[in-house]
């Protein structure tokens, strides 16, 4: 199993490429189930996430061209879809593979999905995907572990949403595409990636409109079509580098970031001290001696992304004050807590409260990775502290980032992957 070792100490320096979307890259590409039409898509990040839905789309019976490693570029024709049923061990690794269920449900009547259970940072309900295809029309029965949904035809349906929940606003607005009327969902989720999907859809033939906003409207349509799409960059992994040039005080330009999609974060960046500039080529972020401690607070997009509350709370371990993390999106994501603690860090928790006392300085110690944002915060905690941090693994960092390691030994870090056989 791999690990990744870094020696702490050094500066990030330079300029670093992004790669495409995750979080827009997986619902994008299980929308192809929508149309029998060849859908062309680029700027496909090669991430194990991306693997796995492709794996479940290609068990799905949709045909896969092009090897997404080599240009990240992609074609999916669902053309010959013969399977309803997304299996178990493939939801069990990735919970976006739910996302199936509704483009399956609409285009074909029946739908298979195995429950995604409980993982590392909580309970993780589908209750709103469900109750919003019961309100479409679907018909839903759970057993041995199954969603099973049918209906001859959604139809469309007034859908409030008890929270703005991005998958369940994604599954939503997949199956209202082709349902007969119209779907309005309200307290969507606003993450640029539910605008990105949204773009996606219309330009295959959807008819959907406010999506970035609180009410998304779609009309649905008999059919839709074959589409060409370029992901846009990751701004999860925008957000890492950022910290990661405050962390170090270095100076990096993260080369087209949009930090549009990202001003809450920001604000808490400049608000610890680091400076970050718009530039044509995308964002530079300067670090500007020790970071002040800076409260933080989870929320659903336009708040603070809970994907950067464990990047950010590396920086606050060592920042000069105390801050207050609060983490309002997921029930248990603090696991890197008693990781960054063994590193030397002063991090108390009360439910889902985290208080950071800064200390002057971490210390390199073996940790080990157990998600994916978690495991990212410990490679960033490596940069800083004191000698050698092992990070073992590391596969919950392979789910999300792409070549990690090179992108941050091109920015001067000294860090490396090794593989470890125990
Ligand atoms: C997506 C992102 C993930 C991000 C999260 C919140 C993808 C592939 N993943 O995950 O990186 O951290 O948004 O920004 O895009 N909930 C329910 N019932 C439901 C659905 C969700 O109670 O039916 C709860 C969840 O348990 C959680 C909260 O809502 O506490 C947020 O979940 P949601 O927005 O659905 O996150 P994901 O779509 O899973």
């Amino acid at each position: 199993m791999d690990s990744i070792v870094i020696e702490g100490g050094t500066v990030l320096e330079g300029a670093v490429p992004l790669g495409g979307s995750k979080n827009a890259a997986l619902p994008v590409l299980i929308s192809s189930l929508l149309t029998a039409d060849k859908c062309s898509y680029d700027r496909v990040p090669a991430l194990r996430d991306v693997r796995t839905t492709l794996r479940l789309l290609s068990r799905l019976g949709v045909t896969i061209e092009r090897d997404v490693v080599a240009d990240g570029r992609l074609e999916l024709t669902a053309d010959k879809v013969h399977e309803r049923e997304a299996p178990y061990d493939l939801v069990k690794t990735m919970r976006a593979s739910f996302l199936v269920l509704g483009p399956l449900l609409a285009r074909f009547g029946e739908a298979r999905v195995s429950t995604p259970g409980g993982c590392a940072i909580g309970s993780r309900p589908v209750d709103l995907h469900l109750q919003g295809l019961e309100r479409m029309g679907a018909v839903i029965s759970q057993d041995h572990g199954y969603v099973d949904a049918r209906a001859r035809k959604l139809r469309g349906a007034a859908i409030p949403l008890a929270f703005p929940s991005v998958g369940a606003t994604e599954n939503l607005m997949m199956a209202a595409t082709l349902a007969r009327g119209e779907t309005v969902i309200r307290n969507a989720a606003r993450e640029p990636e539910i605008a990105e999907l949204a773009a996606v859809l219309t330009k295959m033939g959807a008819r959907v409109s406010g999506a970035g906003g609180e009410v998304i409207r779609i009309e649905g349509v008999d059919e839709l079509h074959g589409v060409s799409h370029e992901m846009s960059p990751d701004r999860i992994e925008t957000g890492t580098f950022m910290v990661g040039a405050a962390l170090t005080g270095g100076d990096v330009l993260i080369e087209d970031a949009r930090a549009e999609d990202l001003e809450a974060f920001t604000a808490k960046l400049r608000e610890a001290g680091a400076r970050v500039e718009r530039e044509a080529g995308g964002v530079r972020v300067t670090g500007n001696g020790r970071a002040r401690g800076t409260d933080v607070a989870t929320l659903p997009y336009p708040g603070f992304p809970t994907d950067l509350q464990a990047q950010m709370m590396v920086l606050m371990s060592v920042s000069d004050g105390a801050s207050v993390i609060t983490e309002n999106i997921f029930e248990n994501r603090f696991m890197h807590v008693q990781e960054l603690n063994r590193m030397g860090a002063r991090i108390t928790l009360d439910g889902n409260r985290a208080t950071v006392r800064g200390v002057a300085e971490l210390s390199g110690a073996p940790v080990m990775a157990t998600d994916l944002r978690a495991s990212v915060s410990l490679v960033l905690a490596g940069l800083v502290a004191r000698g050698v941090t092992e990070v073992s693994r590391v596969y919950h960092l392979d789910r999300g980032y792409e070549d990690i390691e090179g992108k941050l030994a091109r920015l001067g870090a000294d860090i490396r992957r090794v593989d470890r056989d125990d």
